[in-house]
């Protein structure tokens, strides 16, 4: 279906049900700003806002908040002095891995095998302890004598390969290593990292709905939050999503409290820190290719709960008092919803799946194999929204950030599917006007292929990304739909994938030519 003439039938169909929609997110926005806690009490009140996935939350809540919270000038977003700019076109050194829309994130001359990263915590004590991360890459560009990695702030920070110290020095949000040579393409090099300190606190020019990304001290735990460019305020990265690596944690944290990562946990092991408390050594690994902005660790006071699938998948959660029984909703779907998804789309991608819990402001974030949520976001719906991200965002990753509605679009589409799941296709027809309408109503007006950075988590982001799978699922019918999208993770999983792969994917198995589906969707 066209987007104009969907959006047509929504103004003849939903004229009264739009007041509704209206009213109600005026209550939610009214809610948020005048400070309650749980926009819950809000939420359930209008009846068509209710029925929206939850994500509707922060979606909603980011263009108020953006009134709010000062937003930076478009001027100052990206202060990258190493994308010159030759008449017309950008021309990026090996200090940007050549995304347009975030020039200043990742790197080129190398590739990122995997991360260790060893780092000692107290909840108590907001800076890290001690931090050592080592990063096994292979070299790419033979001509490269430095090496520019994403890291931002800390201190006593030192460089060295194996025994070896390395010179490097800190240019904007670049740490610049120096090659002891030039290396062969295809030599493998490690280097070490040590840091310490407080981390620094800045927000990020894409969320304008949390104070900033990377590590959190809060309330007695710790954890990381990264999408999209948070990884580099917690450690050194090849910080986008094309260097995808493996990664092992060592987490070490004072005796009685739990650390926990992507994966799986290896090793337990008693130690003591420097100051003589009794701590633990928590060592989890995951053996995947996985994005930066996807890295994931948190320290709490957690239950650990196990489960599979009933395919057989296994699970584990960690949770946290506060919300032990409003979990059990999340426990109820998520392994059926996981065997569901793998029915629609291809097997689960990684060893395993689960979520953390922390006391954080509403947040969830699909951190691969173990989403963390938010206290007020646990949920059966905000778990079923993450989960699909499992596929869409973490097994096949965005190329480019501009492309954020495939994930944030899919992800919204196959949590409605959930929820709807046994109703008639009139029934989501319908669902999907109504929700095409919310957009007319309260979208930004941005264009989907090209949000705004303020705007990367906005409103059209999830719903206008969602009513557009929707019209490409009706244009190309059920069976080329899903023989697409199975054929989209068979070829893309573990890497990444453009809007224009992700096209040539549904052209292949529809024989429909989608040039003019995009345009109308994308521009
Ligand atoms: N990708 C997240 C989701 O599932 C949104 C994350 C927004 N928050 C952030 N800190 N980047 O909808
Ligand atoms: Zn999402």
């Amino acid at each position: 279906m066209k987007k104009q003439a969907l959006l047509a039938k929504i103004h003849r169909s939903l004229i009264t049900s739009h007041r509704l929609l209206v009213t109600g997110y005026w209550l939610l926005v009214t809610g948020s700003l005048v400070g309650c806690s749980g926009t819950a009490t809000v939420f359930p009140t209008p009846i068509a806002v209710a029925e929206l996935p939850t994500t509707a939350v922060s979606a909603i809540n980011t263009p108020t908040l953006a009134a709010n919270v000062p937003v930076l000038p478009t001027a100052t977003l990206s202060p990258v002095a190493t994308v010159a700019t030759v008449g017309e076109t950008a021309v990026f050194t090996n200090r940007s891995i050549g995304d347009p829309y975030t020039p200043e994130l990742g790197n080129l001359g190398y590739d990122v095998q995997a991360y260790t990263i060893a780092l000692t915590l107290d909840p108590a004590d907001p800076r890290v302890q001690q931090a050592a991360t080592t990063l096994d890459l292979v070299i790419t560009d033979p001509t490269l004598t430095e090496l520019s990695l994403d890291f931002v702030g800390f201190t006593d920070v030192a460089v060295s390969s194996g025994a070896t110290p390395l010179s490097f020095r800190r240019e904007d949000d670049k740490l610049l290593v120096e090659l002891p040579q030039p290396l062969a393409a295809g030599t493998p090099f490690g280097l070490t990292v040590r840091y310490g300190g407080e981390p620094t606190r800045r927000q990020s020019p894409y969320v304008g709905f949390v104070e900033s990304l990377g590590l959190t001290f809060a309330n007695g735990m710790v954890y990381a939050l990264a999408e999209p460019d948070g990884a580099r305020f917690w450690f050194p990265a090849n910080d986008h999503p094309r260097d995808k690596a493996f990664y092992r944690f060592e987490l070490t944290v004072p005796e009685g409290l739990t650390a926990v990562a992507n994966g799986t946990l290896r090793e337990t092991k008693p130690t003591t820190l420097p100051n003589g408390r009794s701590a633990t050594t928590f060592t989890w690994q995951h053996d995947y290719p996985m994005a930066s902005y996807l890295a994931v660790i948190a320290v709490g006071e957690f239950e650990r709960i196990e489960a599979t699938s009933p395919q057989g998948v296994p699970l584990r959660h960690y949770v946290a008092a506060p919300v032990r029984e409003d979990f059990r909703r999340v426990e109820a779907v998520t392994g059926e919803a996981l065997d569901w998804l793998s029915g629609l789309l291809g097997p689960y991608p990684f060893e395993t799946f689960g979520f953390v819990t922390v006391d954080a402001p509403q947040v969830a974030l699909e951190t691969q194999t173990l989403s963390i949520v938010s206290f007020e976001s646990v949920g059966a719906r905000t778990a079923v929204h993450e989960l699909v991200h499992m596929w869409f965002g973490d097994d096949v990753s965005l190329h480019s950030w501009q492309e954020m509605w495939r994930n944030e679009g899919f992800a919204t589409y196959f949590e409605l599917l959930w929820q709807m799941r046994g109703e008639s296709a009139e029934a989501l027809d319908a669902r999907i006007a109504e929700m095409a309408g919310a957009v007319a109503q309260n979208g930004a007006g941005y264009p989907l292929g090209n949000p705004p950075p303020a705007q990367l988590f906005g409103f059209n982001t999830y719903f206008e990304g969602a009513t557009a799978v929707h019209a490409l699922r009706r244009q190309l019918g059920d069976e080329a739909f899903f023989a697409g999208l199975r054929l989209y993770f068979e070829r893309y999983g573990g890497g990444t994938a453009s809007d224009a792969d992700f096209q040539a994917v549904m052209e292949e198995v529809s024989g429909q030519l989608l040039d003019p589906f995009f345009a109308e969707w994308l521009q």
